[in-house]
């Protein structure tokens, strides 16, 4: 019997879709708090296999969702290519930057990468080994413009200016740069497939910042290639793209870049995502995160709403983004109950 999630990634519409949510390792989890007081701060929690594993684990056997996710982070790869990474708590991620041809050029080779990311693979196949049968194992990477935003930064921005000025400034830097992390990417992906990744995600979570022409030639083309790479080695390894507030730029996105399916954030409605999205293929998403904090009957009847507009294709039930910090975990076992309902 094949795995829920695999099936709909396949194309099946199921009468129950499948449902994981983005982060679902995280801070509003008093397990994942105390795993993460253990490892003693974040990054050395995703480069500790057993701790790693730990965490992935922790909302399967709460909550018995259709997939695990990895435990890892977008911002590995840019560490794996040399740059210095740290977290400041209560504030984020701090990275040094790249803002010069210099910079670029003290950059490792994508091929690099594994030397740094071996941990990783291993807390990969330790879930491959550990999860229940039914459940998928997800492995992902961050697509290149969204990392890029962070190393040419130095952190998270709300506007992503200092990349959009590298881009305006220095176009050649910037696309070698998009470029390197692309490779980086299929190197990463490839490895954590090879380990035992079923599925892979790729998050642009700041696509929604580029516009016209920008948007296909740095969230488009770069997920073509990525999802071209890994098809080439792995042709039956569904891959998942999520350019977040992509508004329009959903419409074909499954037939430009190649994907399986596409993840759709909040703030597009789930009937248009059925009239315009899912026609081309599955689709995951999109339940807004802050219901996980407020709960109650508007929760109950959005998931309703959404499980309903989308049940006429292939659909994996998810957030519109990462659950939040300030979440109750009461409130995403009545959304997994809601889900799966009598209909
Ligand atoms: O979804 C999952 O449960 C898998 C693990 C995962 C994490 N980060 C763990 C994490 C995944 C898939 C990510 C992706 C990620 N990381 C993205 C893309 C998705 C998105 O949310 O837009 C981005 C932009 C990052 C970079 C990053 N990592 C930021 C900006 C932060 C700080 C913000 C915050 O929530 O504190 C992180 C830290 C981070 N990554 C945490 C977790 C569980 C919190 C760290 C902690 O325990 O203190």
């Amino acid at each position: 019997m094949t795995k829920p999630l695999l099936r709909s990634l396949a194309g099946e519409t199921l009468p129950v879709p499948p449902i994981w949510m983005m982060r679902q390792a995280g801070r509003y989890l008093p397990e994942y708090k105390a795993t993460r007081a253990e490892a003693g701060d974040f990054l050395s929690l995703c480069y500790n296999p057993d701790l790693a594993t730990e965490v992935t684990l922790q909302p399967i056997r709460r909550f018995g969702f259709d997939a695990a996710i990895l435990f890892a982070d977008i911002l590995l790869v840019p560490q794996a290519l040399g740059a210095d990474l740290w977290f400041v708590t209560g504030e984020g991620p701090r990275l040094s930057t790249v803002t010069s041809r210099a910079d670029f050029d003290r950059l490792k080779p994508a091929a690099d990468v594994h030397e740094t990311l071996a941990p990783v693979y291993q807390t990969v196949r330790n879930l491959a080994g550990a999860l229940p049968p039914e459940v998928a194992l997800i492995g992902f990477a961050g697509a290149p413009w969204t990392v890029a935003t962070y190393m040419i930064a130095g952190q998270g921005t709300p506007d992503q200016g200092p990349a959009h000025a590298l881009k305006a400034e220095d176009r050649a830097t910037f696309e070698a740069l998009i470029d390197r992390l692309t490779e980086a990417t299929i190197e990463y992906l490839s490895a954590q497939i090879e380990a035992g990744a079923e599925v892979v995600k790729l998050f642009d979570s700041w696509a929604g910042s580029l516009r016209g022409e920008d948007f296909a030639r740095y969230a488009v083309a770069p997920a073509k290639a990525i999802v071209a790479a890994l098809k080439a080695r792995h042709p039956d390894v569904p891959v998942v793209t999520f350019p977040r507030e992509a508004g329009e730029g959903y419409i074909g996105f499954h037939a430009a870049t190649g994907a399986d399916c596409v993840a759709v954030d909040d703030s597009v409605d789930a009937e248009w995502v059925a009239d315009h999205v899912q026609p081309a293929g599955c689709v995951q998403g999109n339940l807004a995160s802050r219901h996980m904090v407020s709960g109650g009957e508007a929760l109950v009847s959005e998931v309703r709403r959404i499980r309903d507009a989308l049940s006429g294709g292939p659909h994996i039930f998810n957030l519109g983004h990462g659950i939040t910090p300030d979440a109750d975990p009461g409130n995403v076992a009545l959304m997994i109950e809601t889900l799966r309902e009598a209909s």
